[in-house]
């Protein structure tokens, strides 16, 4: 994840701003830069790799001002060399950036045609461009900040520097985290708390949509269209290095809010953005030819792996063979080296999931292992390892990594079916744009049903026992809502395939026992509608997870309807577990359990 880090200060800022993304490195990145403004002349210093080699620019050139910005890339756009670093310039406007902009593409041909000169590969590049259009055409810094935000659409968060404006930055934010720290005749701007902890514990988290002008004597902050908005300040608990809440309650919190910016990096690591393109996976899974894949993992981890099981089937006519890693291990399936084996892990440690791999790799698979820490044990025993890239994740119950695994599986799956020429070039691209619309479909759908989720959890919280059902790809999401629920709320839940009501749980319902259904408007609703009436008819209370799409053609009497966009196919899962985490989330904090820490639960399950 990329860190951002900005000062308007009383005093040189170039060595302060260095040490401030030192606080950032556990994001990852893989090049950094600092620019800064001294007497109306901006200039930087850029450099690829660790922080060091940043350092060693600035001891052999140093950088006067008292305001600057600076920035550690995650390269999404374009290679991680010295050319694409942040912060990028165009006729005195510096820019440093997190997350995707999602239609620079079409900007970047508008602003080719009128002459701009582009000297980076990166998406950022088009935000500074289109400020310093503004601002030429005799618009303020401010006026041609608030034009460029409303020209651009993605998850970002934004910091920017003006020439010809010494005392102020300019923030902004759309799902990436942003935060203002409050100073003594100085303000600073930062990824997280962590980033401004030895500046100050007063700070304020800008929100989604948030713009702000920051100067030394403190910051005002407005909406897109200019009205001004406030924002609390708090006393942030962040020490230098320990990872920090940043302005939630707890880590599961934080994490189901970060997906939106984590997503877009492990994407990145995938596909191509400018291109809509999927990259070719790792040779050493020769998926090509491929005759079957094996699949295993526990828990959540496991259910994403159901989900992937249709994407494989469906977009790589591969057939998958999966189980929960403690059956998988000890069945004995019979296994040949034309198939290969897929493992599943944040932690990359689980001991079921690490025998299974042994157990395939002793059959002569070939081994994938789709973890979240690169350095594991089920990553080092893998032929090819696929990062997830979710950044740490502390919450015991596991959210960010899901959705996570999710995309990346979603990726692999596309580049499967390319690479055994089943999936076309358009089709290719078509499903490629609809994985990059999922950062800001995230971002607007956490803003969207926060409210509803908090009001419906205390209800949710007073029954014993929780039916969740779905079809296709939502059945593997009943089962990991219901995961959610019952291991962090304590309250007993079951998913189940609707197709299974009448085969056995339509016996539960009454007005005693709440049925969760995930429908997204696709091609199973309507045999889900027909599932919803049965549990009407019986007098059960039914919570329907839905699109506009759904919520327009289903006149059925509910609980409660919580409407989500519509969205493609390919990317339902992932913007359908939103709603799941945080129904779990809230229900679990209004029943007062321990949510990031749950009774009996341990992170990683070292041993069987
Ligand atoms: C997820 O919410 C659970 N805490 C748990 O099921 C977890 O997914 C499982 O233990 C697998 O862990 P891993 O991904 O680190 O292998």
């Amino acid at each position: 994840m990329c860190g951002i880090v900005g000062i308007v200060g009383c005093q040189p800022v170039a060595e302060r701003l260095v040490d401030a993304l030192k606080r950032l490195e556990y994001r990852g990145y893989d090049s950094a830069g600092v620019a800064t403004l001294d007497h109306g002349v901006m200039d930087r210093r850029r450099a690829e790799g660790k922080l060091f080699n940043l350092e060693k620019k600035l001891s052999e050139e140093p950088l006067p001002g008292n305001i600057g910005i600076a920035h550690t890339r995650w390269a999404t756009h374009g290679v991680p060399n010295e050319t694409n670093a942040h912060p990028h310039f165009v006729d005195g406007v510096a820019v440093v950036h997190n997350g995707i902009i999602e239609n620079f593409s079409e900007l970047r041909d508008e602003l080719l045609a009128e002459g701009a000169v582009f000297t980076s590969q990166t998406d950022t590049e088009v935000v500074a461009h289109l400020a310093a259009k503004y601002r030429k055409s005799a618009l303020d810094s401010k006026a041609a900040m608030l034009a460029t935000l409303n020209r651009i659409t993605g998850a970002y968060a934004l910091v920017v520097m003006f020439a010809d404006d010494p005392n102020t930055i300019f923030a902004a934010r759309f799902g990436p985290p942003l935060a203002i720290g409050y100073g003594r005749g100085e303000m600073f701007l930062g990824s997280d708390a962590i980033a401004l902890s030895p500046f100050t514990n007063e700070i304020s988290y800008l929100v989604d949509g948030d713009f702000a002008v920051v100067k030394t004597d403190g910051a005002q902050v407005f909406d897109y269209s200019g009205n001004p908005v406030s924002r609390a300040r708090q006393i942030s608990q962040a020490s230098a290095y320990v990872v920090d809440k940043g302005n939630h309650r707890h880590f599961m919190e934080k994490e189901i809010y970060e997906q939106p910016e984590v997503i877009s990096h492990a994407l990145s690591h995938y596909v191509d953005f400018a291109d809509h393109t999927v990259k070719p996976a790792d040779a050493a899974i020769d998926f090509k030819n491929l005759r079957g894949l094996a699949i295993s993992a526990c828990g959540t981890a496991y259910l994403a792996g159901l989900v992937g099981k249709y994407w494989f089937e469906r977009y790589a006519r591969l057939p998958v063979e999966i189980d929960v890693a403690s059956e998988f291990r000890y069945r004995e399936m019979p296994l040949s080296p034309d198939q290969a084996a897929l493992f599943i892990s944040q932690s990359g440690e689980t001991a079921d999931t690490l025998a299974s791999l042994r157990y395939c790799k002793d059959s002569g698979l070939k081994i994938g292992a789709i973890v979240n820490v690169k350095e594991s044990t089920i990553a080092r025993e893998a032929d090819a390892v696929f990062p997830i890239l979710a950044g740490p994740e502390i919450g015991v119950a596991s959210t960010k990594a899901f959705t996570c695994q999710l995309a990346v599986m979603a990726s692999l799956a596309i580049a499967a079916g390319k690479a055994r020429g089943l999936i076309t070039p358009a089709d290719e691209n078509e499903l490629v744009r609809h994985l990059a619309e999922m950062p800001r479909i995230m971002s607007k759908v956490l803003n969207l049903i926060q409210p509803q989720m908090e009001s419906l959890s205390r209800e949710l919280s007073r029954f014993k026992d929780v039916l969740y059902l779905g079809r296709g790809t939502s059945y593997p999401l009943a089962l990991e809502g219901a995961l959610k629920l019952k291991e962090i709320s304590y309250i007993h839940a079951e998913g189940y395939a609707a197709g299974e009501l009448k085969h056995g749980p339509i016996a539960l319902i009454d007005e005693n026992m709440p049925v969760i259904v995930i429908a997204p408007h696709d091609r199973f609703f309507d045999k889900t509608v027909s599932n919803m009436q049965e549990v009407a008819a019986r007098g059960g209370k039914i919570i329907f997870i839905t699109d506009e799409k759904g919520a327009a053609s289903s006149k059925l009497e509910t609980m409660a309807t919580i409407v989500l966009p519509n969205v493609a196919e390919i990317i339902a899962p992932m913007v359908f577990s939103l709603p799941i985490q945080l129904l779990a989330y809230h229900t679990a904090v209004f029943m007062g359990t321990d949510v990031d820490q749950p009774r009996n639960l341990a992170k990683s399950v070292t041993v069987e």
